[in-house]
């Protein structure tokens, strides 16, 4: 699935699948045998430019596994994709993810460069709201600050006091000291904070167009035929959210299954998490929903290898805009995270 033309395959090497042996094993359960040798010539070419160029490949935990497990030196949630962002001391940064993840590096990287494979990996919650709406919301309720979850343009991070993400998007509210705050995009990412604050939210009706599609009838599903415990991701529905036994963020899940440790599990959420997840915990069984990303899964193995080659796709925010983003994703970033778990 690439969006250009895909560069030739490179050569197969011998010696290839040896170098890659533990990687090859490890990832067995998720890459059957036939397909891993698809994906390994251009892990090796990747790898071999990201050296040659000195890059650091950070990748979202809803990227596909040969990219997850076999390219990136970073994963994670948004939030520790930010905060490594942030901490990077490297000059050349390929964001796998969708296009506010790599905006938001750079924002917090400025002087680093900062690629995406595929410029239009978009997000409907990031699509849902514009600068003007956020400023009209501020002239519909004076005086209230504005938390926006980093599933948002940087020009509409510009108009915000504060970013948060599904990891600390309650202490982030609660950090704005106001007994009123406009929480945008995510309705169901709002009522979720909504249900744990005192604080009154004014909430705008953006969703994910790949968690909205969860019912509760599916959750019960899962767990009456599957016996499976169940961990749904903020951006699912209410209903859905009632059903599962954790809601958490993606990095947040990880933390859960380490603890609870459970026999299986069900995972409410793009479906390649359940296939990263599933090579740290190889003895939890995982129901996994097929629901895919179609933004984050407009990245791939050949189009980040064009990017590292041709050095193409770099990020750009005007300088004016990135200056205030930049403010509200650091007063995110000063109230720190916290997983449910
Ligand atoms: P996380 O903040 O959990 O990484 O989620 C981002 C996202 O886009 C989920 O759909
Ligand atoms: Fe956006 Fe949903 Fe895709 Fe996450 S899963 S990037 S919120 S469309």
């Amino acid at each position: 699935m690439t969006s250009a033309a895909s560069p030739a395959r490179p050569q197969w090497q011998p010696g290839l699948e040896e170098k890659y042996a533990e990687l090859g094993q490890r990832l067995e359960p998720l890459l059957p045998c036939l397909e891993w040798p698809l994906h390994l010539p251009w892990i090796e070419a990747i790898n071999e430019l990201k050296r040659q160029r000195g890059a650091v490949i950070m990748a979202h935990s809803y990227q596909s596994p040969e990219i997850f497990h076999g390219v990136a030196d970073v994963t994670g949630d948004s939030l520790a994709l930010a905060q490594a962002a942030a901490d990077c001391d490297a000059e050349l940064i390929v964001l796998c993810g969708v296009h506010f993840m790599a905006e938001t590096a750079k924002i917090l990287a400025p002087h680093r460069t900062v690629l995406i494979p595929d410029p239009e990996a978009g997000c409907s919650l990031a699509s849902s709201i514009t600068a003007e709406d956020v400023r009209a919301l501020r002239a519909r309720h004076p005086g209230a600050p504005v938390v926006s979850y980093v599933n948002t343009s940087a020009a509409v991070k510009a108009e915000s006091d504060a970013c948060c993400t599904s990891a600390n998007a309650v202490e982030v509210v609660e950090a704005m000291g106001a007994d009123k705050v406009i929480f945008l995009p995510d309705r169901f990412l709002g009522s979720f904070v909504a249900a744990q604050t005192d604080i009154e939210l004014v909430l705008w009706d953006g969703r994910c167009e790949v968690h909205e599609q969860f019912t509760a009838q599916q959750a019960r599903h899962a767990r009456e035929r599957y016996d499976a415990r169940l961990v749904a991701h903020p951006e699912c529905p209410p209903e859905v959210q009632a059903e599962a036994d954790f809601v958490g963020s993606t990095t947040a899940m990880g933390a859960w299954l380490e603890k609870e440790k459970p026999e299986r599990v069900a995972l409410i959420t793009e479906c390649s998490m359940a296939d990263n997840l599933r090579a740290r915990f190889p003895a939890v069984e995982f129901i996994k929903p097929c629901n895919l990303c179609p933004h984050m899964k407009k990245i791939t193995l050949p189009n980040i290898h064009a990017c590292l080659l041709d050095l193409k796709h770099e990020v750009s925010v005007p300088a004016d805009v990135a200056a205030r983003a930049r403010g509200a994703l650091q007063r995110m970033l000063a109230v720190g995270r916290r997983d449910r778990a």
